[in-house]
């Protein structure tokens, strides 16, 4: 199957999907103080969280630190080029450019990017501390 047709079914499927799930959002999603981060989240969960909030078609979930781990030691510039632009994974799943909507600036899918990210950190720090009290644990 093409990617035009792998787009399409993805498509369909986030039709079906999320929208119910909104409760809970501040938790798992926090709000952070830093003004450009405020402005990501509210892009972010527009745009994103479709996907990337729920692992669908192989989406990162940024709450899941392994998840994440090795993407936050890619430079920022290679994760916004990815996000603007799509990318294909080592493990056959895709970004589609802009996260699917043309209509996002670069400023706005650089802006989710670094949201996402801190999100991301954020849970490989927590998972990091949580391993430093228990040195014998694989998290
Ligand atoms: C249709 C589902 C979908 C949507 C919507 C989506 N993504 Fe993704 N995204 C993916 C998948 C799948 C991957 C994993 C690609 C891989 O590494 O194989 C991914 C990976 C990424 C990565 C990591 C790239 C890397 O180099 O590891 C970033 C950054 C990213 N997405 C940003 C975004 C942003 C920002 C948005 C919203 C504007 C978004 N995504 C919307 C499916 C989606």
């Amino acid at each position: 199957m093409g990617a035009g047709a792998a787009r399409r079914c993805l498509l369909g499927l986030l039709v079906a999907a999320p929208a119910a799930a909104a409760a809970g959002t501040a938790d798992r999603y926090p709000v952070f103080t830093d003004e450009g981060l405020a402005t990501g989240r509210a892009i972010w969960v527009e745009n994103c969280m479709t996907c990337h909030g729920y692992g669908i078609a192989g989406a990162p979930d940024p709450n899941k630190a392994k998840a994440w781990a090795h993407r936050l030691e890619k430079p920022r510039e290679t994760l916004y080029d990815h996000a603007l632009n799509g990318f294909f994974g080592p493990d056959g799943t895709m970004m589609p450019a802009r996260g699917g909507n043309a209509a996002l600036s670069d400023a706005e899918v650089k802006r989710a990017v670094d949201y996402m990210a801190a999100v991301a950190r954020r849970a490989n720090d927590k998972v990091r501390a949580e391993t430093d009290q228990h040195p014998n644990t694989n998290p």
